[in-house]
Formats: C-alpha cells, structure tokens, sequence
C-alpha cells in the first residue's frame, strides 16, 4: 500500500500547490516589482475576511519579489515591530550589507540606546528612520529595492504608523521601496482613516473576495493531478460547489477528501462527501466562531434580520425587521459586506457569502 503524499494546506497563510484565482492582483504587483518608473501598487492593502488568502498572498508575493532584485521583509504588526524590519532586513541582505559597527561606551557594547544608536568611530546619534536609510543607500547601489511586508494590520498599534509615516518620506525620497500590508476589512480602514497616514487612502486597494468557481475547479483538478490521483467529476463539483469561492475551504474540503482512501489512485464522489463533513464541522471552530467573536451586537441583529428570509433578503425588509434609519441599516450592511459575512445579489438585495454562517447562526439563537 502506499500513501501518497496530501498536497492541501488547511493551515494559516501557508502557498498552496496551486493558488486559485488572484491573478490579477498578483501581476499588478509583480509588474510594478519589474518597472522602471515607481508604480501605484508598490504600495498595496490587501483586505479580505477571515481564511480568504491575506497572509498567502504577503508570502507569495515576498518570494517572487526576491528574485526580481527586491529584498523582502515579512512581518506582523505588534509591538517592536520596526525593529523585527531591521534586523530581518540586515539578516536577508547580509550579503549585501556593510558590516553595522556597535559603540563601545565605558567598555561595554552597546547598540541601542532608548530609540538611539550610537556607531563607532563618529558617535553619531541615529534613530530607525536614519539607520533603515543607510540600508537603503547601500541597497540603492547595488540596484537593489527594499519590499516590507505587514500582516494583521492594527491601526491602533502606534509602531504600524511610524513605519507608514516614514515609508512615505522614502517615497518622497524616490527610493526603491515598496509596502504591502494586508488585514482584515474593518481595520484597514480604520487606518486609512487616521489622518497622519491619509497618503495610505492613495494606496492601492485590493479587497479579497470568493474565487471564481472555475478557478477553484482548476486548481483542484491541477493539484489533485500533480500529485498523481483522479478526481470523480461529480464528487469534484459537489466539491467546488460546497466550497463557494472561499479558498481556506478548498484547502480544507480537498485536505479531508483526499485523507478518506489515501492508497487509491482516486478520490471518489463518497470521498468528496465524506471530505465535505469533516471540513464543515472544522470550519465552525477555525473561521466561524473569529468571526462571529468580531461582530458587533448589532451586526448580529442585521443577520438574525435576515434569516427570516429562505434565501437572500432585501435590504428594505431589513430595514421595517429592525425598526432603524435607512442610514444606520446602510452603515451595517457595508460593514458586514466588508467583513465578507454578507454579499451584494443585485441592488438592494443581500445574502450569506461566509460559508455555513447562516447555519452556524441558527444554531446560536435556537
Ligand atoms: N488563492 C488561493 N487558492 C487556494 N488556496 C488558498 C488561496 N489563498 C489561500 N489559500 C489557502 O487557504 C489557507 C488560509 O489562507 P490564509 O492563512 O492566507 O488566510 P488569511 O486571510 O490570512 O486568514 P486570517 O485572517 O485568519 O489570517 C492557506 O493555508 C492557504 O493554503
Ligand atoms: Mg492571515
């Protein structure tokens, strides 16, 4: 008998054998890593709810970015975090980088002190902005761009915006860096909205939606394929069906699928189904449950709102069920929209788009 190999990735921000969809998010930015001239979408924000590919895509893009002559510094926004970008910076370009000289005061060495470095043999004082500039006239020379990466965006953490602050002086500057940060909807645009940031509004804005079912199709058939098995056709599409555009459950449904019979050369339809289960119950305690902790009380009010209704509902409805101002149902409904919990039929119309969120919500209030 011989297993062969899982090649899914149920985890957190893990490159998938075959990424589904994001094409075009992923040749803007590769393009402007390979122009001239600075484009827009050196600096990016990419939004998307939970499990939607945010982390994914930093990774992706962080290697690929290598060896078109960009030096790449992954990091998540918390506390010291501009320091995790320099020493990350000094250790990925190492190779590139002159020696950094540490002062010796009173015999013992020390590099930092409260914010200020002192270097041997000047003693001149210096701060992150001037230290991450000396970087970046050395990588300059070598023709070499600098691509900071930052994850869970956090508009609160006052770190996150020195490091927006300053990379906006390195633009102005006309250095060869780019930022591309990625979080959940409602925090990037709380920090859009902080004023001492305004440029970031100028970013370019890429928001994570479902993936195209053909696309989900494609690289499942590809990877399953690569790995060298069949897929049932019907068991496929119930597959990509279940799925709905939401790639942690691509990951996960074709993870506990290929799991059911892993000596076989195919994955049946019973495995499909099987896979389906298992992922469903998985995805009410790794994607549901966050994102239901997230929701305001009356975000959950506008859902109850709308389980009334079979299928999707009319924001009209909505409206007389909640007894509120058509405004205030407006500013829940963009919410929930950015959140990825609901989406837009047509005008005026919304229905679930977070995979069994309508079930796991029934659940709740029974
Ligand atoms: N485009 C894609 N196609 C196929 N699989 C993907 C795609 N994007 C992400 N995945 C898979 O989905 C899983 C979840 O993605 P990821 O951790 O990047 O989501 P996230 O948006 O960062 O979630 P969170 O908000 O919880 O941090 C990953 O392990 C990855 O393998
Ligand atoms: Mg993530």
């Amino acid at each position: 008998m011989t297993y062969l190999d899982n090649p899914f990735t149920p985890s957190f921000g893990e490159v998938p054998v075959h990424l589904a969809g994001r094409r075009q998010i992923v040749s803007s930015i590769l393009q402007a890593f390979q122009s001239e001239r600075r484009r827009p979408e050196l600096t990016a924000l990419l939004s998307g709810a939970r499990g939607t590919g945010k982390t994914t895509l930093l990774s992706l893009l962080a290697a690929k970015a290598e060896p078109l002559g960009w030096i790449s510094v992954e990091t998540t926004a918390r506390p010291g975090m501009l320091d995790d970008i320099e020493i990350g910076v000094r250790r990925r370009a190492s190779h590139l980088l002159k020696k950094q000289k540490t002062a010796n005061v009173a015999g013992v060495d020390i590099a930092a002190i409260g914010g200020l470095s002192f270097h041997a043999p000047s003693q001149e004082p210096s701060n992150w902005r001037s230290r991450m500039e000396d970087i970046l006239d050395q990588l300059e020379q070598l023709d070499c761009g600098l691509l900071i990466t930052v994850d869970e965006i956090d508009p609160n953490l006052p770190d996150m915006i020195e490091l927006a602050i300053v990379y906006q002086h390195f633009v102005r500057e006309g250095r060869r860096v780019a930022l591309i940060m990625a979080g959940l909807p409602h925090n990037v645009s709380a920090l859009i909205s902080d004023k001492t940031v305004s440029f970031l509004r100028r970013a370019q804005s890429f928001k994570l939606g479902r993936i195209a079912d053909i696309d989900v199709n494609t690289a499942l058939v590809r990877t399953i394929s690569e790995y060298g098995r069949e897929a049932d056709p019907a068991g496929l599409s119930s597959a990509v069906k279940e799925i709905s555009g939401f790639p942690f459950l691509m990951q996960l449904i074709g993870y506990r699928a290929w799991d059911i019979s892993p000596t076989s050369n195919s994955i049946s339809a019973s495995d499909f189904q099987q896979g389906i289960q298992v992922a469903r119950e998985e995805m009410e305690s790794r994607i549901l449950e966050a994102t239901y902790r997230e929701l305001s009380s009356e975000d959950i009010r506008f859902l109850n709102a709308m389980l009334v209704d079979e299928e999707d509902s009319s924001i009209a409805d909505i409206t007389k069920r909640l007894n509120r101002s058509s405004s205030q149902v407006a500013q829940y409904r963009r919410r929930l929209i950015d959140a990825g919990v609901i989406g837009e039929r047509k005008r005026g119309v919304v229905g679930f788009d977070l995979p069994y969120f309508r079930d796991y919500l029934i659940n709740m209030t029974c």
